[in-house]
């Protein structure tokens, strides 16, 4: 049965006739839970007959959006959202730890500590960003864990899209573009034995109004509301959580061929001039991504690199001129 909160999510009045109905209490004993939902904080206005609505804002509660979920089992699972933690990734290894289910996540307004790639901090202040993380517990080999990664960046440029219309690109491996700058950043976390993958963490730091990211990070990041667009964050989160589950399934059934056209077509990275910074420093053409995810680098003098991990600055994203 749904609660109040529910019902009132799609940000229509909702008579409290068809609550009473649904929730089988008095009208009397409807108002007395709007009563009590109101001194809890929440704005809800009185629409005489039309009955109440709810200004929710852009709360990411998830009484305000599990009902919008269209996954089978991401998001199904534990649901922790929290005003503040240190990290959402640290938060759902824990939760993992004590045996949450695949699809559990948690979400934070603030982290105190959150996580970049390549041990960087990541700035997550309240309000103005998407802070989460799921536990995925895969049907895959270990050494197809850093396809996930490839996943959840499909995953998000392609959320970003349906909601807001714009045109997300993926710069390789996981970074979410937005006219040529960053927008969402992804970390994984693998927890493994030698032949199965025990657990991933997939944390996703999405930029969604000003503020979202530190001043001088101005040159290489980005936020929705710079590109024009102002959605819920919760709408995000729904379609980001469907696009997920839909890129790893596909993973499980066919592998990379199930993900690579969609990746390759988003991808900033393939056919540009990229400079590879991590174990080897190496500029060339970026021609492809190979069977396990890694980018496949052609230099001037016609050598082809396999390049697993790094930093990957190409021409004319993020400031590499
Ligand atoms: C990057 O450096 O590009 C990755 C950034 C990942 C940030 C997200 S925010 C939610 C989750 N929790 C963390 O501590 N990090 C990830």
């Amino acid at each position: 049965m749904r609660t109040i909160l529910e019902m009132l999510s799609g940000g229509d009045f909702v008579s409290g006739e068809a609550m009473s109905k649904e929730l089988g209490i008095s009208r009397a004993a409807v108002w007395k839970k709007i009563a009590q939902l109101k001194e809890q904080g929440w704005q809800i206005e009185a629409g005489g007959k039309r009955g109440y609505r709810l200004q929710a804002g852009d709360s990411l509660e998830p009484a305000l959006w599990v009902g919008k979920l269209t996954t089978r089992q991401l998001g199904r699972g534990e649901v922790r959202y929290l005003q503040e933690t240190t990290s959402t990734n640290t938060e759902v290894k824990q939760m993992g730890v004590q045996g949450a289910p695949h699809g559990s996540l948690c979400i934070s307004e603030l982290q105190t500590a959150g996580k970049g790639r390549l041990g960087r901090q990541w700035i997550s202040l309240p309000g103005v960003g998407l802070w989460q993380s799921v536990l995925l517990r895969p049907d895959l080999a270990p050494q197809d864990a850093p396809l996930v990664t490839l996943c959840a960046a499909l995953a998000m440029a392609r959320a970003v899209d349906e909601v807001t219309g714009l045109n997300a690109r993926i710069k390789w491996p996981n970074d979410v573009i937005l006219n040529g700058h960053k927008l969402c950043g992804i970390l994984l976390e693998v927890s493994m034995d030698p032949d199965r993958i025990e657990s991933i963490v997939v944390g996703v730091g999405l930029n969604v109004r000003k503020g979202a990211y530190p001043e001088e990070l101005a040159d290489k990041a980005t936020c929705l509301e710079e590109c024009g667009a102002l959605p819920l964050r919760r709408d995000l989160l729904v379609h980001y959580l469907q696009a997920l589950e839909d890129a790893v399934d596909a993973l499980e059934r066919h592998g990379l061929p199930g993900i690579a056209e969609e990746y390759r077509r988003r991808s900033c990275t393939l056919g540009s001039r990229v400079h590879v910074v991590g174990a080897v420093d190496l500029i060339g053409t970026a021609e492809d991504i190979d069977e396990t995810g890694a980018l496949l680098v052609r230099t001037d003098d016609g050598a082809l690199h396999r390049v697993l991990s790094g930093d990957v600055s190409v021409r004319g994203v993020m400031g590499y001129v």
